[in-house]
């Protein structure tokens, strides 16, 4: 819970690697992502080559601080043999919600980077991944260490609710 309500975007990383046991909790926490029909249309790209980082940084014009991160983690999704595809971009997004929550509990910092819905972005990544028809991008999430945080506030808005019906 703590990890839920500290999360917050960043965009500027300090140098310094994020080794693969990190990764693997980044990934096993998107993985356990809830979906409809338990279909999990998820795959992951792992980036760590700087030169196809600050290609993907240039995908969209929102997208420029990946450049600074050590990893990129690319979550795409299958476009083929889905229960639900209606559902995919749904899945999708919890699973990238689940890897942030990760990504602030082990002190690293990270930002949602959208990719799909926009199909000029989709296929600027899905070229720079070679990736084909079976499965597509779905965001850019750059992982690092935070060079900044800024203090949190409380976004909890009594009016939002209604209750007692
Ligand atoms: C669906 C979605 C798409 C987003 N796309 C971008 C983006 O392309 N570039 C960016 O810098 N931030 C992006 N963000 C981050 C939001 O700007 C950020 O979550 C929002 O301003 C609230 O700030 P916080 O994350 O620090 O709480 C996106 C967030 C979401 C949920």
């Amino acid at each position: 819970m703590d990890a839920l309500l500290e999360r917050q975007s960043i965009r500027r990383f300090e140098t310094g690697k994020v080794g693969p046991d990190k990764i693997e909790a980044i990934l096993r926490a998107g993985m356990s992502a809830p979906s409809g029909g338990n279909q999990r249309p998820w795959e992951f790209y792992v980036i760590r080559d700087k030169d196809m980082i600050s290609r993907l940084a240039k995908s969209s014009p929102y997208s420029g601080c990946a450049a600074g991160a050590d990893v990129v983690i690319v979550p795409c999704f299958l476009t083929k043999g889905l229960m639900y595809p209606e559902l995919a971009y749904m899945d999708m997004s919890a699973c990238v919600e689940n890897m942030l929550v990760e990504i602030t509990a082990l002190g690293l910092g990270s930002v949602w980077l959208s990719i799909a819905p926009y199909e000029d972005r989709m296929k600027k990544v899905d070229e720079i991944l070679g990736i084909g028809d079976r499965i597509r991008s779905f965001a850019l999430i750059p992982v690092g260490y935070p060079a900044a945080k800024r203090s949190i506030s409380d976004r909890y808005e009594n009016g939002r609710v209604h209750e007692g019906y």
